[in-house]
């Protein structure tokens, strides 16, 4: 992983020099790409994802944008996908693993070193996460039939899980000193992947238009109806619970897996470390609806909700 524009290739960094840039929430930059905000941490897997990704018909890509659920929602469908695989909850691949070593995301994990990563060994099918906005993603994976699930989350959680998430991660490498600055640079839309509202509206445009190629999730729903939204997913995907499934409880059995509290309590997310050696604890934290109601002052909120009621008007979309 490449922290400092002194670590990427000679490549990126002449392209990113010619990019508008701010300073970053977590060391170096945030690189104005193609209308979106993204870190010196992630611009090479980016475009090295871009460039070279070609998606198979029977992929699925899980999109979510940073801190909106993203932990859960990889490991709803790699349970969802593998159910057959591992049937016993008890010794289910979630119970020794944090969801993001089953579930690598493309441009963080797959294509942020120097080589070009061979994904063929990768089972049918391939599963993987990405947080690249839909004008940005790959053609091939727009072209093919793959499948992309989106789960976003509302703003004013998405913030304050982001604002949480780089003072526990990132302590010691966290540029931002406070919360009204880390609230003025989410609200300029200068986020990780942001702006926040044009990733959620990228893919609430394509899943209307393109209902069996993207599905929309938000994370409250999820919350409130975790068995209808995974029935809604298995559907979604082509593979819907059978008579049998439903009848011996594996609806639930996978709900009940990829709850907080389980994944919360494994020992593994309470002591394991991440991929670039970050506790996975940092990526649980109260994982619940309207936390942001003791964070934020009522000028924030006022200030997000006027922007979201702006920007998702004519869209339809609601939080
Ligand atoms: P909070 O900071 O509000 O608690 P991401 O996975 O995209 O990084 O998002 C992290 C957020 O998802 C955190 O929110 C975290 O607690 C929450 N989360 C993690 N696992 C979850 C689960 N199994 N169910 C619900 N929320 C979860």
């Amino acid at each position: 992983q490449c922290f400092e524009e002194k670590e990427l290739s000679q490549e990126c960094r002449d392209f990113i020099s010619s990019l508008p840039r701010e300073r970053g929430w977590i060391r170096a930059f945030s690189h104005h790409y193609q209308g979106f905000w993204i870190s010196t941490m992630a611009i090479q897997g980016v475009l090295a994802f871009q460039k070279n990704f070609q998606a198979h018909d029977t992929d699925v890509l899980l999109v979510t944008p940073p801190k909106a659920g993203t932990t859960w929602s990889k490991a709803i469908l790699f349970a969802l996908l593998n159910r057959a695989r591992h049937p016993n909850p008890q010794r289910h691949p979630l119970v020794a693993n944090n969801p993001h070593t089953l579930v690598l995301t493309l441009e963080l994990n797959l294509y942020n070193g120097n080589q070009v990563p061979d994904l063929t060994s990768f089972p049918t099918p391939r599963l993987f996460g990405t947080h690249l906005p839909y004008a940005l993603l790959p053609a091939s994976a727009k072209d093919s039939a793959c499948k992309i699930v989106y789960m976003c989350r509302n703003p004013k959680d998405t913030f304050v899980s982001l604002w949480h998430y780089v003072n526990r991660a990132w302590s010691t490498s966290s540029a931002i000193d406070s919360l009204e600055e880390a609230f003025d640079m989410f609200w300029r839309g200068v986020s990780p992947f942001g702006p926040y509202w044009d990733h959620v509206s990228g893919y609430w445009k394509e899943s209307l238009e393109n209902p069996h190629k993207v599905l929309f999730l938000k994370y409250e729903d999820m919350k409130e109806q975790p068995t209808t939204n995974l029935r809604r997913l298995a559907e979604f995907l082509g593979c819907p619970f059978s008579p049998e499934e439903e009848a011996k409880g594996i609806v639930n059995d996978i709900s009940t897996l990829c709850s907080f509290d389980n994944l919360s309590n494994q020992e593994v997310n309470k002591r394991g470390k991440g991929l670039y050696g970050e506790a996975n604890e940092v990526y649980f934290r109260r994982g619940e609806v309207g936390d942001w109601v003791n964070y934020l002052t009522v000028e924030m909120t006022e200030k997000l909700d006027r922007i979201t009621e702006e920007k998702f008007h004519s869209t339809g979309l609601k939080f």
